[in-house]
């Protein structure tokens, strides 16, 4: 199977309104005409009901009176046979049967059906009538390569982050604004001098430790030095003990020796630093920056309130570039109608909102996005043609002719002598297409 498939022949006994027709539609458009209530809905009906399914199907598709219904939509290639049986429980029972040219039965018969289906409605009115959120969804389809829910999470997620940033760099600002500051005023940074402060009393720590030691040096120098004096008027009072004490002092003053040569080659002790000075800068640098106010606080703030500005800014660009590959996106598309565009999650018609398009203008775009679904079977329904004036059904009818599409429009007693009229149920007169017996 291949190619489109178009009705060849549609017959359809007591299917609501109907007693029996038998149409064998000629060219694209099959325009059923007559007065309201002859049965008209009920042609658009059957074809319907025989294949999009029986979740379609109103409550009472049989006629009153009659004990079953049989619609048959023959398309050459397939013939599709669906009927209804009223049940002796008063339950509708269906039947749906599908066959090739030659005659072979399909196994599963819906799915057959719903593969030739497009994806958009066999009926454009239903385009027609959708919120605008859901025709935005339909079209979709025809922006390819493009994650539009994707697109919309990630921009909802910045939406709210910069409206935090926003709101954390305006606190900020608010508050900053509240501290006034003197004119030129420049504050001293009390850190540095507290931090020279401790360096130098770590140094002043390590020198009184040397002194010290040193101290302890020039101590003991001077002890040799008077027990010296103290030997040599011992020498002429102790003779005896000269030997010994001059062994002694000579001995002591090597040391005494040793220990001044060592003193002298030692380096100069470092000078010490003036830890009084700075205490009394600090003093000041706490006098001075307390008449300044919280200007570094101020600072601080602002400081904040930009970075926070800065974040909102970067969020905003990288949310406009989103925008920018999606309008690309969405230029590149391939729209089946002329002046069709995708607005801000809706359909856009001629530049307005699709709902604001005049009723005409609407049906026509509708069942050109029906047609361009391209499904295989190219058959669509329009059951209110009775809004179209004589352009619009004009333009309907080149529309049909350019997509190749069958369409059959439901109008009210038209007066159109290529019109199916159909009059109590049954065919009237069959203009432009035939209703001639098997
Ligand atoms: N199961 C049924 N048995 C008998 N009559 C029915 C049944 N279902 C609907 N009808 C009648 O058929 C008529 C509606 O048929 P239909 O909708 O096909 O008419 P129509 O020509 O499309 O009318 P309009 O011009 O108002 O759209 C109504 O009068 C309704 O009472
Ligand atoms: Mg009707």
């Amino acid at each position: 199977m291949s190619g489109p498939l178009r009705i060849v022949r549609l017959t359809a006994e007591n299917v609501k309104r109907l007693t029996a027709v038998e149409i064998v539609p000629k060219g694209n458009v099959i325009e059923i005409t007559g007065n309201n209530g002859a049965g008209k809905s009920s042609v658009l009906d059957a074809i319907f009901w025989a294949l999009a399914g029986t979740k379609h199907v109103q409550a009472k598709p049989i006629r009153d009176g009659a004990e079953s219904a049989r619609i048959v939509v023959d398309m050459g290639e397939l013939v599709v046979t669906r009927t209804f049986r009223r049940g002796a429980d008063g339950e509708i029972k269906p039947t749906l049967r599908v066959e090739g040219a030659d005659g072979a039965v399909f196994q599963k018969p819906q799915s057959i059906l719903d593969s030739l289906l497009g994806t958009l409605s066999f009926d454009p009115i239903e385009f027609e009538r959708k919120a605008p959120k859901e025709q935005f969804d339909a079209l979709r389809r025809f922006v390819p390569d493009f994650d539009f829910e994707a697109l919309d999470a990630q921009t909802r997620g910045d939406t709210e982050k910069r409206k935090d940033a926003n709101r954390d760099a305006k606190q900020k600002r608010a508050a900053a604004d509240l501290i006034v500051v003197p004119e030129n005023f420049s504050p001293i940074d009390e850190q540095a001098i507290i931090d020279q402060i401790t360096s130098a009393a770590e140094h002043n720590d390590t020198i009184a430790k040397r002194e010290e030691r040193r101290r302890q040096v020039d101590q003991r120098i001077a002890d040799i030095d008077r027990n010296a004096d103290i030997f040599e008027r011992e020498i002429a009072e102790l003779e005896k003990r000269i030997a010994t004490l001059r062994a002694k002092l000579l001995e002591e003053e090597e040391e005494a020796e040793e220990l001044r040569e060592r003193r002298d080659a030692a380096e100069p002790l470092p000078v010490r630093l003036d830890v009084a000075t700075l205490r009394a800068q600090l003093d000041a640098a706490r006098r001075h920056n307390a008449a300044g106010g919280r200007a570094a606080e101020k600072v601080r703030l602002l400081a904040d309130a930009e970075a926070f500005e800065a974040e909102s800014a970067r969020i905003n660009a990288r949310m406009e570039e989103r925008e920018r590959v999606k309008r690309e996106a969405i230029e590149k598309a391939n729209l089946p109608v002329r002046g069709l565009s995708f607005g801000d999650g809706c359909i856009l018609l001629n530049g307005q909102p699709f709902e604001q398009a005049s009723a005409a203008e609407r049906l026509t775009a509708s069942v050109a996005i029906a047609m361009a679904s391209n499904s295989r079977l190219r058959v669509i329904r329009i059951s209110e043609g009775a809004l179209m004036d004589r352009d619009t059904f004009e333009a309907l009818e080149d529309l049909a002719e350019r997509f190749d599409a069958q369409v059959f429009v439901e109008t009210v007693s038209s007066g159109r002598p290529s019109a199916v009229v159909i009059e109590d149920g049954e065919v009237a007169s069959f203009g432009s297409h035939t209703g001639e017996e098997k």
